[in-house]
C-alpha cells in the first residue's frame, strides 16, 4: 500500500493496482499547485463529506478517469445527477471492494454542499484491504465512535485531521490515536489556512513523547506501508 499526500485532507491510496483519490481538493489549494491535477486518475474518489475543501476536484478526476465515487447516499447522488458513477453508503455500513472492505465511519462535524444544500452527515472510512488496514476519520472531533475502530481491525496507519479549530487538534489526535490502538498516524487538515497553521515540530515531539508517531508528509510525499 503506497499513500501519496495531495495537500490538505487529499490522498492517493494506491493498494496494488488501483488507485483510490480521498477528497481531492487541489485546484483551489495554492499550497498543492505542484500537484498536477491533469494527471491525476483514479478507480475510486472517497468523499468524507460535502464541505468544499473536500470535494472541489471530485468532478473534474472522475470525468476524466470515469472513476466511482463512493461516499454517502447524499453526495453520491449529487454527483450521479452530473453523470458521475458512484457506490452510496452510510454510517456502519461495509461493502467489499475490489481493493478491500470499507466501511463508512461516524464523524463528529457538519457537511453542506457549497450551496448550503444538506450533503448527509459527514463520514470517515475504514479500509480493511489485503495485508493493510487503515482508517480515514474525516473531518471530525475527537469522539468516542473511535474506540469502535480497533473492534472491527487492528489499524496499520490512521489519517487523522491535526489542524485544530474545525476539526480536532494535535492533542486530541493523541488521544484518538489510543483510542484507534494505532501509533502510526499521518496527519492531515494542517496549513491550508490561517486557522489551521502548526508548528510541526511541536506536533511530532508531542506524538514522540507518547511513543507515537505523526507523519506530516510534504505535498506530493508519499510513504509506502
Ligand atoms: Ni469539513
Ligand atoms: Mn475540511
Amino acid at each position: 500500500m503506497k499513500i501519496t499526500f495531495l495537500g490538505h485532507a487529499s490522498f492517493l491510496i494506491e493498494i496494488e493496482n488501483i488507485k483510490i483519490i480521498v477528497d481531492p481538493f487541489i485546484s483551489r489549494n495554492p499550497l498543492a499547485k505542484d500537484i498536477n491535477l491533469a494527471a491525476l486518475n483514479a478507480d475510486f474518489i472517497l468523499v468524507t463529506h460535502a464541505h468544499e475543501d473536500h470535494m472541489a476536484d471530485v468532478e473534474i478526476i472522475a470525468k476524466a478517469s470515469d472513476a466511482i465515487v463512493v461516499s454517502n447516499f447524499e453526495i453520491v447522488s449529487y454527483f450521479e445527477k452530473l453523470g458521475i458513477k458512484g457506490h452510496p453508503m452510510n454510517h456502519g455500513g461495509t461493502w467489499e471492494f475490489d481493493f478491500g472492505k470499507v466501511t463508512y465511519t461516524n464523524a463528529v462535524h457538519s457537511s453542506s454542499f457549497p450551496d448550503g444544500s444538506y450533503g448527509g452527515n459527514p463520514g470517515g472510512f475504514l479500509i480493511q484491504a489485503k495485508h493493510k488496514n487503515m482508517y480515514i476519520a474525516g473531518d471530525t472531533s475527537l469522539t468516542m465512535d473511535m474506540k469502535l475502530i480497533p473492534l472491527k481491525a487492528k489499524l496499520d496507519v490512521a489519517i487523522l485531521p491535526v489542524g485544530d479549530n474545525f476539526t480536532m487538534g494535535v492533542d486530541d489526535a493523541i488521544i484518538a490515536s489510543d483510542f484507534l490502538e494505532c501509533s502510526k498516524i499521518i496527519g492531515c487538515h494542517f496549513d491550508t489556512f490561517g486557522y489551521i497553521e502548526i508548528n510541526h515540530e511541536e506536533a511530532i515531539k508531542k506524538f514522540y513523547d507518547k511513543n507515537k508517531d505523526l507523519m506530516l508528509l510534504k505535498i506530493g510525499e508519499d510513504i509506502q506501508l
